[in-house]
């Protein structure tokens, strides 16, 4: 892992990267994420489902999504879901190899796509609700200044069994201060 990390918007290329993440994930990283395993979608369907957000137009976007690079190559994504645009947004995060993983990569690209969710979806405010068995996702909130509001039980997302899940929040106020 090199130190220059840069993020930037989903393009036409990344889709198939953003398909084989998910189509080749384990199902250990599946459930060690909440996902629960029958509600995953076939990789066509990964493929239909990110060209038809990147074809709406920024307003109306449910998912909007940034790509995480180091040295100028694609290492993950950081996608909206769902999405109010000007008001509100879920974030979730994702390093594609284990092996880009847990070296600080996470929580430095994390405030980098903070910059452009807020600016690009003119955003109050942004929650992130990982599985709270997940300590990877939940460190790297914490660490990159969200805020903890509460652990509930809830089905996070459109994947995911119903699960503890820890919420958390960054508004634009408390990002600014970073
Ligand atoms: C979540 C993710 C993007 C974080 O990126 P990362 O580069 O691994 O995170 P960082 O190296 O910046 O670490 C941030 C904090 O989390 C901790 N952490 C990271 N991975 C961890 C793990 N597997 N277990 C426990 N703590 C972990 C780090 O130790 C660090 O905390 P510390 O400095 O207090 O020790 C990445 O781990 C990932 O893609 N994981 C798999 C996908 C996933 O679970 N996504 C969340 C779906 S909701």
């Amino acid at each position: 892992m090199s130190t220059m990390l840069t993020v930037r918007e989903l393009s036409l290329a990344d889709i198939p990267l953003i398909a084989d993440y998910w189509s080749d994930s384990s199902e250990e990283h599946l459930l060690n994420m909440g996902v629960e395993l029958n509600k995953m979608p076939e990789r066509s369907q990964f493929i239909e489902m990110l060209t038809k957000q990147y074809e709406l137009p920024i307003e109306q976007k449910s998912s909007y999504c940034t790509i995480w690079e180091d040295d100028g190559k694609p290492i993950g994504h950081c996608n909206t879901n769902p999405t109010t645009f000007g008001e509100e947004a879920f974030m979730h995060l994702h390093l594609w190899n284990a092996a880009d993983r847990k070296s600080g990569a996470g929580t430095a690209l994390v405030r980098l796509s903070l910059q452009l969710f807020f600016e690009n979806l003119r955003l109050k405010r942004i929650f992130s609700q990982p599985y709270a068995l997940n300590d990877a996702p939940n460190r790297t909130l914490e660490k990159a200044g969200f805020n903890f509001i509460k652990e509930y039980t809830t089905i996070p997302g459109s994947l995911s069994f119903e699960q503890p899940a820890k919420l958390w929040e960054m508004s634009i106020d408390r990002f600014k201060q970073l």
